[in-house]
C-alpha cells in the first residue's frame, strides 16, 4: 500500500486524456497531472530534445513524490521511455499508437493512423508496425499543426476541422475501417472527427488501456492506494493555467509552475 500520487506528464494538456481514464479506473488514487506546455508541441522536435524534455518532466515528478509515472505522450514515450526506464527506479507506464487491435480487426485491411511526426519516425513505431500491421495497407498522417491549436484551446475551430478534413482525406481514398488516434490530444477532436468521419470506420485511441496497465503494475509492486478516502487530484502547467482548467471542465485548480 503507498499513498503517493501517480505522476502524469504530457507535452501540455492532452495528457489530461489519459488522466481521465487513470481517474475512472482508479479515483482512490492521488494523482499530480504536469503539462509541459511552454515546451510544446515535442512532434516535431529531434530525439535528443525529447528525451531532455522528458527526464526534467520525470525529475519534477519524482521530486514531488511520485511512485510511478505516466508518460501520457506518444512522442515521449516512443522517443525516451526505454531511457526513462533505465535510468530511474520508479515504474514507467508509457503510451503507443494502438496498432495492434485496429491490425486485428480491421476488415478492409487498411488503417489510418494519426500522430506526431515524432511518433510516426520512432524506432518503437516501426517495430510495432512491422509486427501487427504487417501485409496491410496503414496510411500514416502527421497532424502537423493539431497539437498546436489544441494548446490554444481551439478544439472546435475551423481551422482544425480544415486540418482534419484535408488529412482524412487519403485515408478515406484507401478504405481505411480503423482510425488510430496516435496522440493524446486528438481524443478531444472525437466529437468533429465523427461528424467527418462515415459511420463504419471506428475510432481507437489507447487512454484506457494505459488505465488498466497502471493498475495491473500498481498491484504488482503492491503499490495500490488502499485507503478510501477521496483522492487528491493536482495540475500543474508551464503554460496558459486557464487552458488546462477549461479541458478539465473547471473542475480542478491548475497552478502555474515554471519548470
Ligand atoms: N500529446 C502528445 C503525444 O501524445 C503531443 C505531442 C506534441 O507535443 O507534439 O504525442
Amino acid at each position: 500500500m503507498n499513498i503517493n500520487p501517480i505522476g502524469i506528464f504530457d507535452s501540455g494538456i492532452g495528457g489530461s486524456s489519459v488522466w481521465r481514464e487513470i481517474y475512472a479506473l482508479l479515483p482512490h488514487e492521488n494523482t499530480l497531472y504536469m503539462a509541459d506546455s511552454a515546451n510544446a508541441p515535442y512532434g516535431p522536435k529531434g530525439k535528443e530534445t525529447i528525451i531532455q524534455l522528458s527526464i526534467k518532466n520525470t525529475e519534477f515528478l519524482i521530486e514531488l513524490g511520485c511512485k510511478l509515472i505516466v508518460v501520457a505522450c506518444n512522442t515521449a514515450t516512443t522517443n525516451a521511455i526505454g531511457l526513462l526506464r533505465k535510468n530511474y527506479d520508479i515504474p514507467f507506464i508509457g503510451i503507443e499508437p494502438a496498432i495492434k487491435p485496429a491490425a486485428l480487426h480491421s476488415k478492409t485491411k487498411a488503417i489510418g493512423i494519426l500522430a506526431t511526426k515524432g511518433t510516426l519516425s520512432s524506432e518503437l513505431f516501426y517495430t510495432t508496425t512491422s509486427l501487427y500491421a504487417h501485409g496491410l495497407t496503414v496510411i500514416e498522417q502527421v497532424g502537423e499543426g493539431l497539437v498546436d491549436l489544441i494548446e490554444m484551446g481551439k478544439i472546435d475551430s475551423i481551422e482544425i476541422k480544415n486540418l482534419l478534413m484535408m488529412y482524412l482525406k487519403p485515408m478515406l481514398d484507401a478504405n481505411i475501417d480503423y482510425l488510430v488516434l496516435g496522440c493524446t490530444h486528438y481524443p478531444y477532436l472525437i466529437p468533429l472527427l465523427l461528424e467527418l468521419l462515415p459511420k463504419h470506420i471506428k475510432i481507437i485511441d489507447s487512454g484506457e488501456a494505459v488505465a488498466r496497465q497502471t493498475k495491473a503494475v500498481l498491484e504488482k509492486h503492491s503499490l495500490l492506494n488502499l485507503s478510501h478516502a477521496v483522492s487528491k487530484n493536482e495540475f500543474y502547467t508551464n503554460g496558459n493555467p486557464d487552458i488546462l482548467k477549461t479541458i478539465l471542465n473547471n473542475t480542478y485548480d491548475v497552478k502555474y509552475l515554471d519548470f
